[in-house]
């Protein structure tokens, strides 16, 4: 969603703000703007579109010593210039950008307009700053100002804000991540690592309900009593957050590609030397569990599908996977003892986020497996656990998904004290490689057979159903064709009056026990013209096949063959000339219910 940077005290600081917002690019935005402040000046550059377009706007000489820069998913208001951050207070005097949502915005723009304040935007970030610049003209002093707006605002904010004439850049934050970079001479602040790991490996997480500054040499935080709070400083792993494209055309590519190696990384990392690693209090509680409920959206919603088939055929335990934002409306948890496992590649999507708070209400253990540490489900689950996939700039997630089924898979052979577990998820690897180097070309070769098409549909029963599923978003949201994925079995229920004479059927065939049936469905649908293909394992697979995978323990087929799936989406999208990467209408990172 929005991104925050910001600099003070930096060497060519406009180049990092810009810099700064396209590494923030992938959680998707519509508009960006930059306020740039020295002496008593500050001048604003904002508009809809791009970054590279708002770059154009800006006069070359344009630079600052205190500079902050927005990218904004539109949420109060149209994206347009007036409603892009930064926002100027009622008075000038402070500049802001906002990350998050206010949920009582009503009540504060009345409480405002009571006050004779206009606003010019829709937003709820120029409130805030006006808020601010309100509670500023009584306190004489920025930080009480902002610690008494703070007390007034309900909702989520990551806030960066300069006030006219000061050498510093305040900060706050409830809700929504925000990082300090620690530099020599200079510091940085950003919605995550990612712009800032070229310059520092030095970084302040701030919690919920602190706010403070950073000036060029120092930074000063402070909790809701206006104590000052010390603070641990974290470093991190560079490689793992760096955005760069490595050579490939796309970062869906690349990251389709690095699936091994997350996968060696994720087993080294819970399941070395042949021995499990996890927490053993997290596995004494899942196994103490009468059932596990997994909460996720989207793609990681798939994987906790696959999971939670892990949880019951190898451990026995019942489990239910809910869609956050439906379970919210009614939310149950079901069992005396119930587990809560929370799957999000961001550790941000506010519906899982909305979700968590209902579960808090309980008293029960809480999970959250994600890519994101220092999120804010990472931080607010008891249990967290990190896929190791890396930073995943694609919006469509791939070696996250993988991670998560992997990881889940080994979160299983732990409870189950299992090492084989930990072989089988290893000999997935040279599979994933040999579909990479053997099998591109005949993906490529359905690609260009179904680009055209307006629908599709994925079929499956078992591993494969859940597969389809998300071989099915994944191909929706990349090549914009309508695809649905169908159980097997539910074909004959509905469906099947859909099928007519040239309608792409995709069909998984991984598992010996739904193969047969499988073979029925195929024949049902070819005798109403489906345009079929088979993707089979070789021992299940017949001549006619299109794409025949070299055989391994059905179970695992959720990390093997995805790769498949990822693959023909990434080849349909770029046959049809769409931006890989940055699918319309979709974002990352959800932060907006
Ligand atoms: C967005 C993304 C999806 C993702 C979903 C859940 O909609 O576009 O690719 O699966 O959010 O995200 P999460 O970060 O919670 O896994």
């Amino acid at each position: 969603m929005c991104g925050i940077v910001g600099c003070i005290g930096k060497n060519h600081g406009r180049e990092y703000i810009i810099s700064g917002l396209k590494t923030l690019d992938y959680r998707g935005y519509d508009s960006a703007g930059i306020a740039f402040s020295k002496n008593n000046s500050i001048e604003v550059y904002k508009d809809a579109g791009s970054v590279e377009h708002l770059d154009s706007l800006i006069p070359e000489k344009e630079d600052g010593k205190v500079i902050i820069g927005h990218t904004r998913w539109a949420t109060h208001g149209k994206p347009n210039k007036t409603n892009s951050h930064p926002h100027f207070s009622y008075d000038q005097e402070f500049v802001i950008v906002h990350n998050g949502i206010v949920e009582n915005i009503g009540e504060l723009k009345e409480f405002l307009s009571k006050k004779g304040i206009k606003f010019v935007s829709d937003t709820d970030t120029e409130a805030i700053a006006s808020l601010i610049a309100f509670e500023y003209k009584n306190e004489k002093d920025v930080l009480k100002a902002i610690r008494k707006s703070m007390e007034q605002i309900h909702g989520s904010y990551a806030i960066g804000l300069i006030h006219r004439g000061e050498d510093r850049l305040y900060v706050m934050k409830n809700a929504s991540p925000l990082i300090i970079g620690l530099g020599d001479g200079f510091n940085l602040i950003a919605s995550d690592a990612s712009p800032m790991i070229e310059f520092t490996n030095k970084f302040i997480e701030l919690e919920d309900k602190e706010y403070g500054f950073i000036d060029a040499t120092d930074f000063s935080l402070f909790d809701m009593h206006g104590r000052a709070v010390s603070k641990e400083l974290i470093s991190k792993n560079a490689d793992l957050i760096r955005h760069d494209l490595n050579g490939y055309e796309h970062f869906m590519l690349k990251e389709i590609e690095e699936i091994p190696s997350v996968i060696s990384r994720l087993v080294n990392h819970y399941a070395s030397d042949g021995e499990y690693k996890f927490d053993k209090e997290l596995i004494k509680k899942i196994k103490g569990a009468d059932h596990i409920i997994f909460l996720a959206c989207g793609t990681s919603y798939h994987a906790s599908l696959v999971g939670g088939r892990y949880f019951e055929s190898l451990l026995g335990i019942p489990t239910t996977s809910y869609i956050a934002s439906e379970w919210a409306f009614h939310p149950m948890l079901p069992g005396k003892k119930p587990f809560i496992i929370f799957i999000s590649q961001s550790g941000e999507t506010a519906d899982l986020i909305h979700c968590l708070k209902i579960v808090k209400k309980s008293n029960h253990d809480t999970l959250i497996i994600t890519n994101t540490n220092g999120s804010t489900l990472d931080r607010g689950c008891k249990y967290s656990l990190n896929v190791q996939a890396g930073v995943e700039v694609s919006v469509a997630s791939t070696k996250a998904y993988s991670a998560q089924v992997a990881l889940l898979l080994l979160l299983v052979g732990a409870v189950k004290e299992d090492p084989s577990i930990v072989k089988d998820i290893m000999g997935s690897l040279p599979i994933i490689d040999f579909i990479k180097k053997d099998k591109k070309q005949i993906i490529k070769a359905v690609a260009t057979q179904i680009k055209d098409h307006k629908s599709l549909f994925y079929i499956g029963r078992g591993y494969d159903y859940f597969l389809s599923m998300e071989a099915s978003l994944k191909l929706k949201e990349i090549s914009y064709i309508h695809s649905e994925a169908i159980a097997g079995g539910e074909l004959k229920h509905g469906p099947i009056a859909l099928i007519e004479q040239g309608t792409p059927v995709i069909v998984f065939i991984t598992d010996k026990v739904t193969a047969a049936s499988m073979r029925s469905n195929i024949e049902e649908v070819k005798s109403r013209g489906a345009n079929v293909f088979v993707i089979s394992t070789k021992e299940l697979s017949k001549n006619t096949d299109t794409i025949v995978i070299k055989d391994y323990p059905s179970y695992i087929s959720s990390i093997i063959v995805s790769s498949v799936a990822f693959y023909l989406a990434y080849f349909t999208s770029l046959l049809k000339g769409y931006n890989v990467d940055k699918p319309r209408n979709l974002a990352k990172s959800v932060t907006v219910e």
